[in-house]
């Protein structure tokens, strides 16, 4: 069976006209009831990771969040790394999703981001209540162009590196306690050229205090004493199990708030050396490590499996630790439906799989029309090279390897452009949840590519912004146009 493009023209129109948004003023509605980190409603992927609970249709929409888990992580293979477009929540197989292109080069990975592009994320498949965690890694450069090392919780508590790429000298911490975005609380470590060297970024995270250290010298203590809010009568400090994030994303849009964008050092320069050479901004990620600490002392239990909210004000004593799964049995199930879709993997065709930038944290103050509801999201790119090769030859792959996408269904490299052809294929070849999942991704994020157009991603992610401008000028219309095969 093929996909007609009337399918898709009633896929893609869908798509754009029924995002639903959700916030502190607007919960989600019972049909798509996970609010994403993006304040977007759906199902399935929606409901895993840091699932805002706060904003959801209700406290068990929301999986539960799969328990801690110690480990190294060397990035030399991408094999415990899965797309958003096929995790269900399985974090015993793997340990890290990403929402974008990842290619691995010279014992690392690099989250990409291409021209026009709003770049990746990978998140942690587990969550951390109190532990350890590092990342080292190389930062992006270049103005506008913004990388992280985050740890991100539910209810939105925050713990954060933030690098803004025309400032390679410094490394920003940060902390949010639910969203309460208050930027006086950033401080600066000095340290070497961040993307010429890698640096170990750690946050060891307990119930009193934050110390943010590089290379093993600490740089800034937070203790939560000295967060208490006297007028709330509580402690603005982070509480709740959260996700490590690795990202680079576009702070200085021009559709972006002026304030997020002064931060991000400014508009992103479009025509950076790293556009030409080799095809994209990246940061270089070369391991992860995770020292879990217990939960805090009192927590009831039921379990040992996940960590679920058990009221939605959200803070640490609202937490218990569970015997509950914590995978998804389609992209339409959800939290208080783990296994709906999984006897038929039919699954819902719109709202499984989130959009967003790199980050949510959008360091804005009152603008939210500042974060695109739609962007350009493609399966994660697993490509392995060898480490002899330069970045000029993985960008040579990741071309030639595009052109075989549609021919061949196991994909190692599928960017922007792969996405829909690839899609496509997946749509009409296949009928589980994943095909409809990618189908979803497509109408949201993809765009019309033929198999044989040998383009570079940064070509091709820049296609799809014009796409974007397309919908935003003239409707679901323009999307629907462009997605017919
Ligand atoms: C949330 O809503 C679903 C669907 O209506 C329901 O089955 C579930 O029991 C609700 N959960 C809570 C905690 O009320
Ligand atoms: C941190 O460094 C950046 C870049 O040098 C600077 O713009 C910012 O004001 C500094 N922030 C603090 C809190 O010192
Ligand atoms: C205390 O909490 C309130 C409500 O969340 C918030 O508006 C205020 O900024 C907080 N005060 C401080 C000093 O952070
Ligand atoms: C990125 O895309 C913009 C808009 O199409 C274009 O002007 C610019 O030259 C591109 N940059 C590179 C390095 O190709
Ligand atoms: C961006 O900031 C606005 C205002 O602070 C907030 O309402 C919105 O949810 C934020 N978006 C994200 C993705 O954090």
């Amino acid at each position: 069976m093929k996909f007609s493009s009337t399918v898709l023209l009633a896929l893609a129109s869908y798509a754009v006209a029924d995002t639903v948004t959700c916030s502190s003023s607007q919960q989600c509605p019972e049909e798509k009831p996970c609010c994403s980190l993006y304040g977007e409603c759906g199902t399935g992927s929606y409901c895993l990771g840091p699932c805002n609970p706060k904003f959801s249709y209700n406290l068990t929409s929301c999986a539960p969040a799969p328990i801690c888990k110690s480990g190294e992580h060397q990035f030399t293979s991408t094999d415990k790394i899965i797309s958003n477009t096929k995790y269900l929540g399985n974090a015993d197989e793997y340990d890290f999703v990403v929402n974008n292109d990842i290619v691995t080069y010279d014992s690392s990975v690099l989250l990409t981001m291409a021209n026009g592009s709003t770049g990746t994320v990978l998140t942690s498949t587990r969550a951390v209540w109190y532990g350890k965690v590092s990342a080292t890694l190389k930062t992006s450069r270049t103005q506008g162009v913004v990388s992280s090392f985050i740890l991100m919780s539910g209810v939105r508590d925050e713990i954060d590196y933030e690098f803004i790429g025309s400032f390679l000298e410094t490394a920003q911490t940060n902390y949010y306690w639910q969203e309460n975005l208050d930027y006086t609380q950033s401080r600066n470590i000095s340290l070497s050229d961040t993307f010429e060297n890698f640096h170990t970024y750690e946050i060891d995270w307990t119930e009193e205090s934050i110390t943010w250290s590089v290379d093993g010298q600490a740089g800034r203590v937070l203790k939560r004493d000295d967060t208490w809010n006297a007028t709330t009568k509580r402690y603005d400090f982070p509480q709740t199990p959260s996700f490590l994030q690795v990202s680079i994303w576009p702070g200085g849009l021009a559709s972006n708030a002026e304030g997020t964008r002064n931060w991000a050092g400014g508009y992103v320069n479009w025509d950076a050396e790293d556009l030409k050479d080799p095809g994209y901004f990246y940061v270089t990620l070369k391991d992860i490590s995770i020292n879990c600490y217990d939960a805090p002392a009192n927590t009831p239990s039921d379990g040992s499996n996940s960590y679920v909210y058990t009221d939605v004000a959200g803070l640490s004593s609202n937490v218990k630790l569970s015997g509950d799964g914590t995978v998804l049995g389609s992209f339409s199930a959800v939290g208080f439906d783990m296994d709906k879709g999984s006897d038929n993997n039919i699954a819902e065709v719109s709202g499984s799989v989130p959009t967003g930038m790199g980050s949510g944290n959008n360091h804005s103050a009152d603008d939210s029309s500042d974060i695109p509801t739609a962007s350009v999201i493609s399966i994660s790119s697993v490509k392995k090279t060898t480490s002899s090769q330069s970045l000029a030859d993985v960008t040579g792959t990741v071309s030639t390897t595009t052109k075989h996408t549609s021919s061949t269904k196991s994909v190692s490299i599928e960017d922007a452009k792969a996405t829909s052809s690839a899609q496509a294929t997946d749509a009409a070849s296949s009928n589980t949840a994943e095909a409809t999942a990618a189908a979803t991704t497509s109408a949201v994020g993809g765009f019309e590519q033929s198999s044989s157009d040998s383009t570079t991603s940064a070509a091709a992610a820049n296609g799809a912004v014009k796409v974007f401008a397309s919908v935003f000028a003239l409707g679901a219309t323009a999307l629907a146009a462009v997605l017919v095969i």
